[in-house]
């Protein structure tokens, strides 16, 4: 089964030449997954052809998939897609520099030192972020992924019928649409932190440049708004969901509901903010904030006052091309739940 783990990849040496018109990025959630479909249209220019993003029912995730990629109009043979949450980890590593064979031997004797598996459990993989660069040390990042993740992605997929040459990890794949798409670029001259708040969990990632350099899971998301608003206004979860989408002239009663969760968030929120400009030497200037749960009301604010740094929302899909048609079924939430999807698209193009 050694095989396998050529899967589990950032970069892509395994993929074919791309021979389809439309790539296919899968972000498969234990509660909902969704599809970006993207077409490449010259340098840099891409549209999005479709997208779906649907429930799942009951945790029959095969069930789902089919009935979202029934809607392709596109031929295609194999798709993209990523894991992510417990299980998985990603480590970045100061290196001496050192050519990629030497790096590979070095990885393989020192594994253990860098994630907490049992090395036969676990896929792993690295990738020298700054390759060009003449400094003495280069920045490592690293991988692991439990094998069982592996395997039972690959046995989903080949279920539906479809190739994989390639199975990525989220905050790689999110990081890859922020790089294409994110326009305020002078912005990332300093060290940006870009945070995907989702149902359960949300991933901070900060970047040096176009270089992520940081990466933590904080288990803290949306769920845990809703529970907690339903627990002090006494409404049942479905009540407390609707009224944290849309809270109109309740706003401040849901905030004062909701303000512990964040409390809790920003304490593990400084904690990384902290050790990332001790170890780097550099301050974190802007905090851009996606993922379906970053759109509760009064978040911001409240980030950008006790984070003292300058907290903005950021559409994954701000830089795409999008007609008419589709255009009217995305409805904002979409847009901020398919980074992850859209940056495993646009594999197919880098
Ligand atoms: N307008 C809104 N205001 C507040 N929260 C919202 C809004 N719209 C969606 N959410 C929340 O976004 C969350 C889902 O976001 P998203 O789709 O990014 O998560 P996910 O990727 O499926 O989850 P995970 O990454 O944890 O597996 C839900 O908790 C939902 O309540
Ligand atoms: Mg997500």
């Amino acid at each position: 089964m050694d095989f396998l783990k050529n899967y589990f990849s950032y970069i892509k040496g395994l993929i074919p030449q791309h021979s389809s018109e439309c790539s296919i990025g899968l972000d498969i959630g234990p509660t909902e997954c969704k599809m970006a479909v993207v077409k490449s249209q010259g340098e840099k220019i891409f549209q999005l052809l479709d997208f779906a993003i649907e429930p799942v029912i009951s945790g029959h995730i095969v069930e789902t998939l089919r009935q979202i990629l029934k809607r392709v109009q596109c031929p295609y043979d194999s798709v993209y897609s990523a894991v992510s949450g417990r299980g998985t980890l990603i480590r970045y590593i100061p290196m001496p520099r050192m050519s990629s064979e030497d790096l590979q031997r070095s990885f393989e004797i020192e594994m253990d030192k860098y994630f907490p598996f049992p090395r036969d459990q676990i896929y792993a993989d690295f990738y020298i972020l700054n390759p060009h660069e003449k400094t003495m040390q280069m920045a490592v990042m690293a991988a692991a992924c439990r094998r069982e993740i592996i395997e039972e992605r690959i046995k989903l997929l080949t279920e539906l019928g479809l190739k994989t040459y390639f199975i990525g990890i989220n905050p790689v794949a999110l990081a890859n649409t922020f790089n294409i798409f994110h326009s305020e670029k002078k912005i990332r001259d300093s060290a940006v932190a870009l945070m995907d708040m989702g149902e359960s969990v949300s991933t901070l990632t900060i970047f040096l440049g176009e270089q992520p350099r940081f990466t933590r899971d904080i288990f803290i998301g949306g769920r845990d708004f809703t529970k907690k608003i339903s627990q002090r206004i006494n409404l049942s979860f479905e009540e407390a969901e609707a009224l944290k989408n849309n809270p109109h002239e309740r706003l401040s009663q849901v905030i004062e509901a909701y303000e512990d969760v964040v409390r809790h968030m920003v304490h593990e929120m400084k904690l990384s903010l902290d050790y990332f400009s001790t170890e780097y030497n550099q301050d974190v200037s802007v905090l851009f904030l996606t993922g379906g749960a970053s759109l509760l009301q009064g978040l911001t604010d409240i980030l950008q006052k006790v984070l003292e740094i300058q907290v903005s929302l950021w559409d994954p899909l701000e830089g795409l091309k999008i007609d008419a048609v589709i255009s009217k079924k995305l409805q904002r939430q979409d847009s901020f739940k398919l980074g992850v999807a859209l940056g495993l698209a646009l594999y197919d193009y880098d």
